[in-house]
């Protein structure tokens, strides 16, 4: 009887029932006849779940900006088998303080520390144990902290703190069971100094309070990477009664106007996919130093201030963030090796979304910049690395953010977007909202994505003509890649070719309809060498180097360096010093050393670094053979 109430909450803290299990050396349950919950082997996370996981936390946490540390109490409900001597927790860096099972102290110990991994804690319980409390301070080792100075936020008057746990970094800042697979809901006490907000990934407060003591509550489970925290000078302004913005003060009005379709986006969402699961969904604008260009963090988007163009025109990201509250948040990829279901899903539900508001002639024009990235993108991957051009990758014994390439999310979404024209949309979108329906709240494997399909999807003729197999255990991009045909790029294409040809400019009347993805488009087809005098050209008459769109800045960079076009090198240097989103950072450093400017970017490189996140210094450092001596 209690087994089966064990093997039912087990169930509901997400552990997957599977039959591919190949974790039998830790599965402590094996004797159990009638056990078949198993989870399925994460080789990023040192927890076992079989033997005790964790269900809900209470997080009391002081945030210290003078010290640069968070004092917290974890206390975690757990559930254990019927012969739990131990529950592993991951950690990273962390200063356990003391810890107590059911309130009286425990006996801990740890495992060897990984550069990647951190340490395994193992604390030792007896079965039927319920509560585990541990009293901790983050180091300077806690990777996914960034503690802003007031100069590096956008009111230039107090600090800023944000949290990024994607993928394994929850554990620098919280003792946790830190793998996809093993959720929990949570709920926080923040103090933090008296003239900030503190903001989580869970209901929040619409504004500051007098005491800086504020308390979070996140009713649904949630994995570990999705555990956030922002704290800061931060204002919120609603959109719709269930969407709104926060944001620095001086940034929040530009942010409300470019997200203004937020609510319509949502919308769309559950238009394809179902009901929004989460409540309210807000998006929080960070200063620059933000490594990504947004982090699904439930309820609350994470976002880079790069997005705020003036003009709308970079709000696909919102879409993508918002999509993974089904693609990622509700279902979630098993380990880090299944990635692809995460971002590959996301990436297509973006472009659903994308085409439903606003066109698919719009849509397709991500779609075609989306394909070439991916080809250029394949091509350089393969040469080092062809097994991280395969859909399932082999991320084990490595840091799993070397799977975070253009494979996971633009082949991944040709792959769905192949099947989608294979099966016809009307099938694959009913086909899609039963799989969200069906494992909300659950991981899902490559394996069994690929068994749910063949049960319910694809017969086996149609497996073997989309190449199945191949696209998903293969390297390199199969010769059926889809094909994206858009007008208007079309267009950009002819003025390609007589810029090329005669040098003649594109016409005012034409490039004033472009959007930002036709000057992508354009500046992303310029040949290799280019005259400094046509660079010289086109930056005089659209701006280039001087606009304020990032994207359009970001590729314009490429040309200039790669032909040695000097009036760009102060904004380069200015962009790379003052922004620290790591899609930007990686191609334009990686232009510089292409291209014999090694001392230009240690240069610039220099002065940017004490200004990036951990996340983006750890990969320029790499980069750039950087180490500090
Ligand atoms: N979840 C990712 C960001 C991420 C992935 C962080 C892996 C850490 C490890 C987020 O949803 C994302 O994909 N962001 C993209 C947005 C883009 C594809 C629209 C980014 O940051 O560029
Ligand atoms: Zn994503």
């Amino acid at each position: 009887m209690r087994n089966k109430a064990l093997l039912f909450s087990l169930f509901a803290a997400g552990v997957l029932f599977s039959c591919q299990n190949n974790n039998s050396a830790k599965n402590n349950m094996e004797e159990e006849k009638e056990t078949t919950a198993q989870w399925v082997n994460d080789p990023h996370t040192y927890a076992d779940p079989n033997e005790a996981v964790v269900t809900h936390l209470n997080w009391d946490a002081v945030v210290d900006f003078e010290n640069k540390k968070i004092s917290a109490t974890a206390n975690w409900d757990i559930q254990t088998s019927p012969k739990a001597e131990k529950i592993i927790f991951d950690t990273y860096g962390l200063d356990i303080k003391d810890v107590k099972v059911d309130g009286k102290p425990a006996d801990h110990s740890f495992g060897d520390f990984d550069q990647e991994m951190g340490k395994p804690m193992m604390i030792v319980i007896s079965p039927g144990a319920k509560q585990v409390s541990i009293t901790y301070e983050t180091t300077e080792q806690a990777r996914a902290l960034q503690w802003l100075a007031p100069e590096q936020t956008a009111g230039k008057k107090m600090p800023f703190l944000f949290t990024q746990s994607q993928a394994i970094l929850a554990r620098t800042w919280i003792p946790t069971q830190d793998s996809p697979g093993i959720r929990f809901t949570y709920k926080a006490k923040v103090q933090v100094p008296d003239s900030m907000i503190a903001l989580m990934s869970a209901e929040n407060p619409k504004g500051k309070n007098t005491s800086g003591q504020y308390s979070f509550n996140m009713p649904q489970p949630v994995p570990s990477y999705l555990m956030a925290l922002a704290v800061g000078d931060v204002a919120f302004e609603p959109v719709s009664d269930r969407t709104g913005v926060y944001a620095e003060p001086s940034v929040l009005d530009k942010a409300v106007y470019e997200f203004t379709d937020l609510e319509k986006m949502v919308q769309a969402a559950e238009g394809l996919y179902g009901p929004y699961a989460w409540g309210q969904y807000d998006i929080i604008v960070l200063p620059p130093s933000f490594p990504f260009g947004g982090m699904e963090n439930p309820r609350l988007t994470f976002a880079t201030p790069t997005i705020l163009a003036g003009d709308r025109s970079l709000v696909a990201l919102v879409a993508h963030e918002l999509a993974h509250s089904w693609s990622g948040n509700l279902v979630t990829n098993a380990t880090w090796n299944d990635f692809w279901l995460n971002e590959g899903f996301t990436v297509y539900f973006e472009q659903r979304i994308m085409e439903e508001v606003y066109g698919r002639d719009y849509s397709e024009m991500l779609a075609s910049l989306t394909r070439n990235a991916l080809i250029r993108d394949a091509a350089e991957i393969g040469k080092e690395n062809p097994e991280d051009t395969k859909l399932k990758l082999n991320l084990e014994g490595r840091n799993p953010d070397e799977g975070v390439t253009s494979i996971p999310y633009d082949k991944g979404y040709f792959f769905l977007r192949l099947i989608e024209e294979t099966v016809g949309r009307e099938k694959f979108d009913t086909f899609l909202k039963k799989y969200f329906e069906t494992y909300k709240f659950k991981v899902m494997t490559t394996e069994g994505f690929i068994d749910y399909m063949a049960e319910n999807l694809l017969t086996e003729e149609q497996q073997k003509e989309i190449k199945l197999n191949e696209w998903i255990y293969s390297p390199g991009i199969p010769d059926n890649l889809p094909v994206v045909k858009s007008e208007r790029f079309v267009a950009v294409d002819q003025a390609m070719e007589s810029f090329i040809e005669n040098g003649s400019l594109p016409a005012k009347e034409i490039t004033d309809r472009w959007t930002t993805h036709e000057w992508l488009h354009f500046i992303n087809s310029l040949p290799r060498t280019v005259d400094i005098q046509k660079l010289a050209a086109l930056d005089q008459a659209y701006n280039l180097t001087n606009t304020g769109n990032s994207e359009i800045a970001a590729a314009w960079f490429q040309p200039a360096i790669r032909n040695g076009y000097a009036p760009a090198n102060s904004r380069i240097e200015n962009f790379l010093v003052n922004v620290g989103r790591r899609k930007f950072l990686t191609p334009t450093y990686k232009a510089l050393l292409d291209n014999d400017q090694r001392e230009m970017a240690m240069g610039i490189y220099e002065k940017a670094r004490p200004n990036y996140h951990a996340v983006s210094r750890e990969t320029m450092d790499e980069l750039l053979g950087y180490s500090e001596e």
